[in-house]
Order: C-alpha cells, then sequence, then structure tokens
C-alpha cells in the first residue's frame, strides 16, 4: 500500500481540526434522535445510561478511529489495508457503503430542516401535521434535498482547509450559541418546569432492558459519528504532535453537552406550551410536527425562535454531511488517484441520486436508517475495536505520540479488547432481531 503522500492537505490549526470533529458529530442525531430516544426510553434513566456508553464503548472507538487516522495518513480503505493487509479493505468497503446511504438520507432530512427554516421565518401554519406531510415527502422532499447535497458538495470542493475547517469554525459556535440561548428562553416560559420533570426523572426499570442498552449504543455511535471511518478520515489530516487522547475527550463531550442542552431547550418549550401528549406520537414527528405547533402558537416569539432553531438544526446536519461526503471523496483521492472536484461532483451526485427514493417515501428512509444508521455502524464499530485490540501492531505506542502525559492507555487497551466488543455483540445480536 503506498504511503501517504507528501501533498495531502493538513488542518490548519488545532482547534479546527477539533471543530470539524465536532461539527460532525454534532448533527440531527444530538437535536432530534437524542430527544425522543431520550423522552421514549425513561427519561434521566436513558441519559445516565448512554453517557455510560459514551464513555465506556464511544470513547475508547473514538480514539481507535482518531490512531488509525493519524497513523496512517489514509482514507479508511488505505489505512486499514495499511496495517493489518488487504483483507482489511473489505470492511473500509462497508464503511464506505455505510457513507453512502447514510448521506443519502441524512441529506433528505437536512433538506426538511431547509425548508423548515424558511418556514418559520414566516411563521408556521396552525396544522404542523399536514404541514409535515406536505415537505417530507414528494417534489418538494426531493428538490429540497437536492439543494442540501448541492450545497455540501460547494463545501467539500473547497478541500479540508478551506472547505470543511473555515465552514465549521464560524458554524459550531454560533450552533452552540443558539442553542443556549433558546434552552435559557425556555427556562423564562411559564410550565417549563413540567417539561424538566419529564427529561429529567429517572425510570431504573428501563434501564435494565437489552433494547434500551441497544437504543443508547446505537445512539452513541451515530452521535459520535463512529463506525464508518468518518473520524479516522478527518485524523487524517491531522498534525503528528496532536493529544488524541484529550482531543477525544473533548469531542464527546462537546457532542454531549450540545445533545442535553437540546433537550433542555425542546422539553421545556414543549410542556409550557401544551403539547406534551404529542410527543412520542411518532420517531419523525417529535421535531418536525410538535416543535411547530409550539412555535405557532407562541406567535412572533415562535418565529424569532424557531428560526433560530432550525437554523441551528441546518448547521449542524451541514457540518455532518460534509465528513460523511469527505470519506467518499478522499477514499477516491487516495486509492483511485481522482482529483477532489471530479470526485465531488461525481460522487456527491451518485449520493444525491440514492436519497431520491428516500425523499419519495418515509419507509424505505426508516429502513435505510436501521440498517445503515445503526447496524452497519455497530458491526463497523466491533470490528474496528477488534482491529484495533488484536491486529494493529502498536496503537498504544502510536496514541502515544504527543500525550506522553496521559495515564489511561491500558485502561483503553482493555476496553477495546473486552467491553466494547462484549456489549456491540449483544447490540447487534439485538439489532438484528429487531429487524426481522
Ligand atoms: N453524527 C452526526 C449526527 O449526530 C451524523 C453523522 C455524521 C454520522 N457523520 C457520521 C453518523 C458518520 C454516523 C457516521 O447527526
Amino acid at each position: 500500500m503506498a504511503d501517504a503522500p507528501e501533498s495531502r492537505e493538513q488542518w490548519g490549526s488545532r482547534t479546527g481540526f477539533i471543530l470539524a470533529a465536532v461539527g460532525s458529530a454534532v448533527g440531527l442525531g444530538n437535536m432530534w434522535r437524542f430527544s425522543y430516544l431520550t423522552a421514549e426510553n425513561g427519561g434521566a434513566a436513558f441519559l445516565v445510561l448512554y453517557l455510560v456508553l459514551v464513555a465506556a464503548v464511544g470513547l475508547p472507538v473514538l480514539l481507535a478511529e482518531l490512531v488509525i487516522g493519524r497513523g496512517s495518513r489514509l482514507s479508511p480503505i488505505g489505512a486499514l489495508a495499511h496495517y493489518g493487509g488487504s483483507r482489511w479493505r473489505l470492511l473500509g468497503g462497508l464503511f464506505l457503503a455505510s457513507g453512502f446511504l447514510i448521506l443519502a438520507y441524512y441529506s433528505v432530512i437536512a433538506g426538511w430542516t431547509l425548508r423548515y427554516a424558511l418556514t418559520a421565518l414566516g411563521g408556521f401554519g396552525p396544522d404542523s401535521g399536514a404541514y409535515f406531510e406536505q415537505v417530507s415527502t414528494g417534489a418538494t422532499a426531493v428538490g429540497w434535498h437536492l439543494a442540501f447535497m448541492a450545497l455540501t458538495i460547494a463545501i467539500i470542493l473547497g478541500g479540508v482547509n478551506r472547505g470543511i475547517e473555515r465552514v465549521s469554525i464560524v458554524l459550531m459556535p454560533l450552533l452552540f450559541a443558539i442553542i443556549c440561548g433558546i434552552a435559557i428562553y425556555a427556562a423564562t416560559l411559564p410550565g417549563a418546569d413540567a417539561g424538566y420533570d419529564f427529561y429529567l426523572s429517572i425510570d431504573l426499570a428501563q434501564m435494565l432492558d437489552f433494547k434500551v442498552l441497544a437504543a443508547a449504543a446505537s445512539q452513541a455511535f451515530f452521535s459520535l459519528s463512529l463506525g464508518m471511518g468518518a473520524i479516522l478520515t478527518y485524523a487524517s489530516y491531522v498534525r503528528e504532535d496532536e493529544n488524541l487522547p484529550n482531543e477525544a475527550v473533548i469531542i464527546a463531550t462537546a457532542d454531549f453537552a450540545v445533545a442535553f442542552v437540546a433537550g433542555l431547550a425542546v422539553f421545556p418549550l414543549l410542556f409550557a406550551l401544551g403539547l406534551e401528549s404529542k410527543v412520542g406520537e411518532s420517531t419523525l414527528g417529535a421535531l418536525f410536527i410538535t416543535l411547530p405547533s409550539a412555535f405557532h402558537e407562541m406567535g412572533f416569539a415562535g418565529q424569532v425562535v424557531g428560526t433560530l432553531f432550525f437554523v441551528a438544526l441546518v448547521f449542524g446536519a451541514l457540518t455532518s454531511a460534509m465528513s460523511l461526503l469527505e470519506v467518499v471523496v478522499a477514499t477516491a483521492i487516495d486509492q483511485l488517484g481522482w482529483g477532489r472536484p471530479f470526485a465531488t461532483m461525481a460522487l456527491g451526485s451518485l449520493c444525491a441520486l440514492l436519497g431520491v427514493p428516500a425523499a419519495l417515501d418515509l419507509d424505505v428512509l426508516g429502513l435505510m436508517d436501521q440498517i445503515a444508521g445503526s447496524l452497519f455502524l455497530v458491526f463497523g464499530g466491533l470490528m474496528l475495536s477488534i482491529f484495533v485490540g488484536f491486529v494493529m501492531p502498536d496503537p498504544v505506542g502510536e496514541a502515544r505520540q504527543g500525550a506522553e502525559g496521559v495515564r489511561w492507555f491500558g485502561a483503553w487497551r482493555l476496553l477495546v479488547r473486552t467491553v466494547v466488543p462484549a456489549v456491540l455483540l449483544v447490540v447487534l445480536w439485538q439489532s438484528i432481531r429487531a429487524l426481522g
């Protein structure tokens, strides 16, 4: 396998890299999937379980991806082959497939948020259920999905430095400020308390359920962008002296913080407006139906808060979609010697095409999410932990570069060899059963 070319792009700064990685992690998963899952799976019990899984399973795999990426300075297929031999290219191929599939349906949902942001500006109508039906499928959905893909393609054309890094440095702080602002505003509404009670009350019985465990684990993977080489690819552009363990902790903490604060914004808003009975009605609906009803009832304040909210969602979705497209583009550049412009246009268009069925049928979208967004990622994480745990020659030595003061390498190695594969096997078995 050819080694990394001298001309490989690099992040301009450590902050740039961290914000790009946080940008990949923070997205629709944090603001929509997370609040919904928390509400459904026992409130604070799910929150605690999720935190434990992020620390014990997510963080080790996150560091694994960082180490493989920086060490090889290649995108997934080349990186895995570099340390494990050409048999491992197969896993890289699966990562690529995951990237295509996830981006395809992710962009459809992101298209809705784009449309919603515009509508919010003029104010939502009274019947948000009918509005959702009109926007979420059919020609409108296809159109906004294509618009969102075009935006993503335009940024990836700019490359690592002038595209991804520049955009992430601006959008991530803005997103965080908006979400915090809305959470503070929501706290001032009469009746917000009921929202906190719902979000933060513990239902311990649910914590012991395998289904809840599986939901929390796959959410951890989806939210941290793990299991398909996105973080690995971003790490292939870092400098040798980055402190990867510290950065892994920063990325995971920031991702959790945004999800948590988003919950602090969403639930008080819904409860203050008496819409709590509608939260659990549909997976997709929590955010795209119930919240717009709240914004409608709030009048002018709803126009302001609603626009800010959906703009923040668009920012999150965009920086996440960028990382998904970058995986496939970087692979074409590294493996096939394509130029960035051609790779981005060709593969971006292919992805846009792949998303059309999801934009025409919600069931197709749901299925793609179940298979690629959950099953493939968990399987990818399992294989990654085996790879770093048993195949890669000296992962700890590689991780230690630039991180001499860090003391938890022993724990990392142990987790990656035992707890991580064990938990992921259980989750995989559970998700396959859920499919059947
Ligand atoms: N993490 C993003 C979110 O929470 C989605 C995402 C971006 C992703 N890149 C990924 C998910 C790679 C899995 C794998 O919305």
